[in-house]
C-alpha cells in the first residue's frame, strides 16, 4: 500500500481547502501548509511599500527577497498560524480587502509564482505535508501521494466566506463578496501561469451539498483506500 505522506489540495477560494487541509494534517500529525498565505504576503508587502500591483519587475523583485515564515498560532485570536513577513506579525493584514483586491493580479506573474514555487517545494521536502492551493497537484507538487480537488457553487463558496468576515465582526455586504469571488475566480483560472485546475490525477469532492463531516469523512475514507496517482 502506498504511503500518503504528502498530500495536495487545491480549489477555488472558501472551497473549505483550509478547513479540510488542517483538520487533516492534525489527525495524521503532518504539517499543514496554506500557500495562499505567501501570495497575500507578497501583495500585502507592496501595498505597504508601495510597489505598484502594475510593476510586474518590482513585485517580482520583492517576491525573492521577502523573508515569509509561517510558524504556530502566537496568539488565541482564531488564528490557524502565524504569519510573518521580514519578522513583522501580518496574519490578519492579509486577510483586508485591500489585499483581497490586489492577490489574484500578483499571484499571476510567473516571476511571483516561480520564487513561491521554489519556497514550497523546499517546505514539502520531506513529506509528511498537507499542501493547499491552486497548483499544488498540478505544478508544485506533480508526484503528491493523493490529490485532492475540492470545488463549490460560487454562490455557496460567497455565502461561505461573508459568514466568516460577519463571524469575525466585520460588516460584510454578500453582494459584494459574490461579485468579488467571480472577479478572482476568473482571474485564477483564466491567467496564463499555473491557472486553477484539477490535475487530471485528482479526486474532484463537490462540497456545495456538504458540511464539513461530510468532507472530511470522504477525505478519510479516500486516504484509507489510498487512491493515490500511480495506484
Ligand atoms: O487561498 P487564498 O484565497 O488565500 O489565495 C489567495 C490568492 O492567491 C488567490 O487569488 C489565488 C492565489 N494562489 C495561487 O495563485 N496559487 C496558490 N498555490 C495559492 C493561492
Amino acid at each position: 500500500m502506498t504511503i500518503v505522506s504528502t498530500i495536495a489540495i487545491d480549489g477555488p477560494a472558501a472551497s473549505g481547502k483550509s478547513t479540510v487541509g488542517e483538520l487533516l494534517a492534525r489527525r495524521l500529525g503532518y504539517l499543514y501548509f496554506d500557500t495562499g498565505v505567501m501570495y497575500r504576503a507578497v501583495t500585502w508587502a507592496a501595498l505597504d511599500r508601495g510597489t505598484p500591483i502594475e510593476d510586474e519587475a518590482g513585485v517580482a523583485a520583492l517576491a525573492g527577497e521577502l523573508h515569509i515564515d509561517v510558524a504556530p498560532p502566537t496568539s488565541d485570536d482564531g488564528r490557524q498560524y502565524t504569519v510573518l513577513a521580514d519578522g513583522v506579525d501580518i496574519t490578519w493584514e492579509i486577510r483586508t480587502p485591500a489585499v483581497n483586491a490586489s492577490v489574484s493580479p500578483i499571484s499571476a506573474y510567473p516571476g511571483v509564482r516561480r520564487e513561491m514555487v521554489r519556497q514550497q517545494r523546499r517546505v514539502a521536502q520531506g513529506g509528511r505535508v498537507v499542501m493547499v492551493g491552486r497548483d499544488i497537484g498540478t505544478v508544485v507538487l506533480p508526484d503528491a501521494d493523493l490529490k485532492i480537488y475540492l470545488d463549490a457553487s460560487v454562490e455557496e463558496r460567497a455565502r461561505r466566506r461573508w459568514a466568516e468576515e460577519r463571524a469575525r465582526g466585520e460588516s460584510s455586504d454578500y453582494g459584494a463578496v459574490l461579485a468579488s469571488m467571480r472577479r478572482r475566480d476568473e482571474i485564477d483560472s483564466s491567467r496564463e501561469a499555473s491557472p486553477l485546475r484539477a490535475a487530471e490525477d485528482a479526486v474532484v469532492l463537490d462540497t456545495t451539498a456538504l458540511d464539513i463531516d461530510g468532507v472530511m469523512a470522504e477525505v478519510v475514507r479516500l486516504i484509507e483506500e489510498c487512491k493515490c496517482p500511480g495506484d
